[in-house]
């Protein structure tokens, strides 16, 4: 977890490569919807994502239950973006009980707000694919173009200042309650985000290891 733009997406995308499970973005389970044009379920999450507001939580735990059903996701899973409120996280452990799990680490990325608004602003994003950019920090080779794919790079129409102002607040109001429920149950670990995605990743994998709270 952590505030838009912190690099929960990028972290993820690698650490899945890394530990063999799926990486569970529920914005890209999202945006997926939205760009199946027409669809039911796009058009009934669209509002709430362009505006920067949350998705209900019922419509959100069915979609995540649906999804760490599938048989992909038995070994194991990084959830990234869920879950956002409290109700989410009675929603989470009611799934994962029917699953047999329960969630042993929450790892919290932090960074600056000055640093957020930098990598929201220069994040591009594959209209196809869905790989992301950042027009300083990693650039593509082309500009415009995504190297994996070859498609256009767009900026996400919720990454304008309006929109990333009410996902800050959203996240403040909403959000931060769900850390502070993972920190009273010693599961959280804070990670400082900023620096390179290398950096990054070497403090997350350190993270993996060491729980605040226990020993
Ligand atoms: P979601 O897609 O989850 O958006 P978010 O939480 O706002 O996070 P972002 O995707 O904006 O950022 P990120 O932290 O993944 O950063 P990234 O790696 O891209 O959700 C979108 C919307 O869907 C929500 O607003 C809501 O409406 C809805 N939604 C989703 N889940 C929901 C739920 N559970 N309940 C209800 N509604 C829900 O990095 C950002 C940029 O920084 C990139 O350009 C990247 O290249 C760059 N970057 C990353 N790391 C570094 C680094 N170390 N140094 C420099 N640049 C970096």
């Amino acid at each position: 977890m952590g505030p838009p733009g912190v690099g929960k997406g990028t972290q993820a995308e690698q650490m899945q490569q890394q530990l063999g499970v799926p990486h569970v973005s529920t914005g890209n389970i999202l945006r997926a919807a939205m760009g199946d044009v027409g669809s039911p379920l796009g058009e009934k999450v669209r509002r709430f994502v362009e505006s920067g507001g949350l998705v209900p939580d019922a419509l959100m735990g069915d979609l995540i239950a649906e999804r760490l059903e599938r048989n992909d996701a038995k070994a194991g899973f990084i959830l990234d973006g869920f879950p956002r409120t409290l109700e989410q996280v009675s929603i989470l452990e009611d799934v994962l009980s029917r699953l047999g799990l329960a969630v042993d680490r929450v790892l919290m990325l932090v960074v600056p707000d000055a640093e957020i608004v930098r990598r929201l602003s220069g994040r591009r994003t594959c209209g196809s694919c869905g790989a992301v950019f950042h027009l300083e920090s990693r650039p593509p080779v082309v500009p415009g173009v995504c190297d994996v794919c070859g498609e256009a790079l767009v900026q996400r129409p919720d990454d304008n200042e309006a929109v990333i102002r009410n996902r800050l607040k959203v996240y403040t109001d909403q959000t931060l309650p769900v850390a502070d429920a993972y920190r009273a149950k010693g599961v959280l670990v804070e990670i400082d985000g900023s620096g390179e995605v290398e950096d990054v990743r070497a403090r997350l994998n350190a993270g993996l290891g060491r729980v605040v709270g226990r020993s």
